[in-house]
């Protein structure tokens, strides 16, 4: 049986998401990320009627396909990786009509490819509105962004614009040049750095908690906010991507974007408006505000680990070192605990303390904030034993949304007070599936919205705090220690928080 075309939002305001008619070209278009994100992502955009009335998909490689053999290709994968199930095979056909492959193996490949192009335009009356995905290896961004200058792709009328995937350069200066080179191309508002968290509804839900609400406002500062935790949680090792994961490590895998990305939303001061210039300019605030971490007391901020063996979720895992592709003796981290603070009225002397990692005991995405006890204490030690400090905790995944923990009496005679949990659940609250974040950010992309995208700016200066610690571990004479998988990291992560007289939460 097939699914129903399941459109959540009211006519009118699918109408004023839909991008104008346009070309979409995936560089990368064979690859990992096109089959199990991107094209289920169109696929369930175009579900829900959210497409542009006229639109083309072109997959472009260097290894070409027949457009044939690409629809059938993509028609498993999406069958196989779309958030809704089953494929409505009514609405695959039509889509599959859209999609198109170009190889590009040299220079000619590219002229064929601006051919394809430009009778597209003409046959559906797109306009040369184009929106090129970089879904390749990184290596691959600088000439294929320069191949699009020279080849003419930009098209002569319409709108360009550029989706760069991440890694967004491997530290500042390359960051930079790259930026520079896509400038040669396309001008910054054309270009769209994405972090899919950005794109994830609780991400979303951040800034909507903090800025829709009187309510938080007005505790989110140094007055009433103890410390605060994020968490990037994985139970997964390093799967099959060891030869990228090799030369990353968790700092620029995840540290450098998502855990900053969420450190900014959390820390930024309310912008003027929900639009890309006054979001981005709030959250670069925070970025510029950040304290360098100091190289020479590096310890007590900033830990880094590496899995051994050991079972996660019952199961027994092999040590990083063991992977497929992981080098006998690589120094590469898997895990890293942070204690920031961001230098401003709102948040002097408050820690931000931050951990990622993986072959961890729980998949687990969240950023708790938690509150100052109460000035005096009314009631007896006895009485309180049972409670911690208020906390609101934003869960990103799973199990998506908010907690907040307060004391309350517990029901027997005397006082006895013990924390409980007041809860939001997304998925019981609105009976609707969350749209996957690529949806959010193709979508966005196609309407020249970059509010949920990294400016240069943010970049570069996430490259900034990131970079003298990277360094600083390349050159350390001991690698990093190990910890059992299935564990919360090395010891030493603990002490960062307990020589605060904190504990990491229990995510
Ligand atoms: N996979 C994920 O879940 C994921 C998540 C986040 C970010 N990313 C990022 O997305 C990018 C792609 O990752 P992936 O996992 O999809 O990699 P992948 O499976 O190795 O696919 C790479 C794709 O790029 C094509 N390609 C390579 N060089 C090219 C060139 N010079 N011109 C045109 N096409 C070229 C490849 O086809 P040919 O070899 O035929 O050219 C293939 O289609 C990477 O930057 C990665 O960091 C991936």
């Amino acid at each position: 049986m097939a699914t129903t075309v399941v459109n959540p939002l009211r006519e009118g305001l699918r109408l004023a998401r839909t991008p104008e008619p346009s070309t979409i070209v995936i560089f990368g278009g064979s690859g990992d990320l096109t089959s199990r994100k991107l094209m289920p992502a169109l696929y369930n955009l175009a579900l829900q009627r959210l497409l542009p009335a006229t639109f083309s998909i072109v997959g472009a490689a260097r290894q070409p396909l027949t457009d044939k053999r690409y629809r059938d290709e993509l028609h498993t994968a999406v069958g196989e990786h779309s958030r809704t199930k089953p494929l409505n095979e009514e609405v695959w056909r039509s889509f599959a009509e859209h999609l198109y492959f170009v190889g590009t193996p040299d220079e000619r490949g590219y002229d064929t490819l601006g051919q394809r192009l430009d009778r597209l335009d003409q046959d559906l009356g797109t306009n040369a509105n184009r929106l090129f995905y970089l879904a390749t290896p990184p290596a691959a961004y600088e000439p294929i962004v320069k191949a699009i200058g020279a080849h003419g792709l930009r098209g002569s009328t319409g709108w360009s614009r550029v989706v760069i995937e991440k890694p967004f350069g491997r530290d500042r200066e390359s960051a930079r040049v790259l930026t520079e080179t896509i400038h040669t191309v396309f001008r910054e508002d054309e270009v769209f750095r994405i972090d899919h968290y950005l794109g994830k509804e609780t991400v979303q839900n951040i800034l909507v908690m903090r800025f829709a609400n009187g309510i938080f406002e007005p505790l989110w500062n140094r007055q009433y906010v103890d410390h605060v935790q994020i968490t990037v949680a994985e139970t997964i090792g390093v799967e099959e991507r060891a030869g990228y994961y090799e030369q990353a490590g968790a700092m620029r895998d995840i540290v450098q974007n998502h855990l900053l990305q969420l450190l900014a939303l959390v820390a930024m001061e309310p912008p003027a408006a929900f639009d890309d210039k006054s979001v981005r300019d709030e959250k670069v605030k925070v970025l510029h505000a950040l304290r360098p971490v100091d190289a020479d007391r590096l310890s007590d901020h900033a830990i880094r680990g590496q899995y051994g063996r050991g079972f996660v979720e019952g199961v027994a895992v092999p040590a990083y070192r063991e992977e497929q592709g992981v080098a006998k003796d690589s120094r590469t981290e898997t895990y890293v605990a942070l204690k920031c603070f961001v230098d401003n009225w709102r948040w002097e002397g408050i820690p931000f303390y931050m951990r990622t990692g993986k072959r961890l005991p729980k998949r687990s995405t969240e950023i708790a904030i938690q509150f100052r006890v109460a000035p005096h204490q009314v009631f007896s030690r006895e009485a309180s034993e049972g409670l911690d400090p208020n906390a609101l905790v934003l869960r990103i995944q799973p199990d998506e949304g908010v907690s907040l923990k307060f004391g309350a009496k517990v029901p027997v005679q005397g006082i006895r007070i013990r924390t409980v949990n007041m809860d939001f659940d997304y998925g019981a609250s609105f009976m609707v599936d969350a749209p996957d974040a690529y949806e959010t950010l193709i979508l966005d992309a196609l309407r020249g919205d970059a509010t949920l995208f990294t400016r240069r700016d943010e970049v570069d200066q996430q490259w900034a705090f990131v970079d003298p610690i990277i360094d600083a571990w390349a050159t350390a004479p001991a690698a990093p220690p190990i910890y059992e998988a299935g564990t919360w990291g090395p010891a030493d992560a603990d002490a960062l928080v307990t020589a605060d007289g904190r504990a990491w939460r229990k995510a």
